[in-house]
């Protein structure tokens, strides 16, 4: 007896997360249709926002706040640390293009969006000739930044994973706001802000490499986790 409940427990179980996961706000796509790559793309704008917010009844992380940690920039010139970093605007994403090949396990999706990156700060170095240093909160806003993700997927006991991914973004611009340069001296602080916003290239050289990078693997984990809670049958219909 006990063994037999114990046994339906497990099937209950195994139905409960394998049947009907996927969240209302998305809807499958037939992997029979015609123009496969535009119902996934509506499927991605519809509720991409949503989806955003996280998922809590699968354990998914939100994207918007995302969570950054700690971001390091390593150069010798230039000592940055960012701390507790928090990326907002994810939500308001503009999707360019999705395109599946199915046949080969690949896919890019391609999307804008406006963020901001808000942390604590500790910079010490130089950026071109000039002195910086200071700590305390920072705001960084990136106007259109464009992000491009090239990934192979697998399909591993039903569910799909990204296996491998390659990425490339560029932005339009960035704007710095950094709270305490200087210890709070304020003739030192506004002509460096002015300088660093000016120059924004060359010190988003810098900073974009570590905090980028993360901004767009965390995407890649939170999308892998969803792959993991909803089987593959459900995201694409046979
Ligand atoms: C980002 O903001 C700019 C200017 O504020 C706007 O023109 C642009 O459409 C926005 N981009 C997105 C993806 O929302």
């Amino acid at each position: 007896m006990r063994v037999l409940l114990s046994l339906t427990a497990v099937a209950l179980c195994v139905a409960g997360a394998s049947a009907g996961a996927l969240p209302a706000f998305l809807k499958a796509c037939s992997a029979s249709d015609a123009k496969l790559d535009q119902c996934i793309e509506k499927v991605i704008e519809v509720g991409g926002p949503k989806f955003t917010d996280g998922i809590p009844a699968l354990g998914i992380a939100p994207l918007d706040p995302l969570q950054l940690g700690t971001v390091i920039v390593n150069n010798p010139a230039l000592k940055l640390t960012f701390q507790d970093t928090v990326v907002t605007g994810l939500k308001g994403f503009r999707l360019n293009s999705y395109k599946m090949n199915g046949a080969k396990n690949k896919a890019t999706i391609d999307f804008t969006a406006n963020v901001t990156l808000k942390a604590n700060y500790d910079i010490d170095g130089q950026v071109l000739i000039l002195p910086i240093r200071g700590n305390g909160p920072a705001k960084i806003k990136i106007t259109n930044l464009n992000i491009v993700i090239k990934y192979d997927f697998d399909t591993r006991d039903g569910h799909w994973v990204i296996t491998n991914y390659k990425d490339n973004y560029k932005m339009d611009r960035a704007q710095f706001k950094f709270s305490n340069l200087f210890g709070g001296n304020k003739e030192l602080a506004e002509t460096t802000h002015r300088f660093t916003n000016e120059n924004w290239e060359i010190i988003m050289q810098e900073i974009a490499p570590p905090a980028i990078k993360g901004i767009i693997k965390s995407c890649v984990e939170v999308v892998n986790s969803f792959f993991d809670k909803v089987p593959a049958a459900e995201l694409l219909l046979p």
